[in-house]
């Protein structure tokens, strides 16, 4: 098993290589829901259906770790469920605190979800 040390960083920080990769099918992400997804390489992302819109950003709060896919949606921002630090997930800026967390671009092709990494 490996240890965590938020310190260290994501460690299941998706890789930038230039792909487009299909995550899921629209109905598969309830409007006003995130969920995790989970690449085949082992990376992960938090994905939301904010009103039909989607967003992806990295699925690891700054401040100690958490998964942010779990945390409560309050509009466009994602309130992270360890300690309440807010993001705003079309830009992965933290509202009251400093920090901020990586997006990645979603495209929707025939009702499909596609995540650019
Ligand atoms: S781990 Fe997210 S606010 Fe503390």
């Amino acid at each position: 098993m490996q240890s965590f040390n938020p310190k260290s960083g994501n460690f299941k920080k998706p890789k930038r290589e230039g792909q487009t990769v299909t995550v899921g099918r629209v109905e598969d992400v309830p409007p006003n829901r995130g969920a995790t997804v989970e690449l085949l390489n082992g990376a992960q992302l938090a994905l939301y259906n904010i009103a039909g819109e989607f967003y992806a950003i990295e699925n690891f709060c700054p401040h100690k770790g958490a998964p942010l896919a779990d945390g409560h949606l309050c509009g466009h921002l994602v309130e992270c469920g360890w300690h309440g630090w807010r993001f705003d997930v079309r830009t992965g800026e933290c509202v009251a605190n400093r920090g901020t967390v990586e997006t990645y671009e979603v495209v929707i092709e025939d009702g499909l979800i596609k995540i650019r990494v």
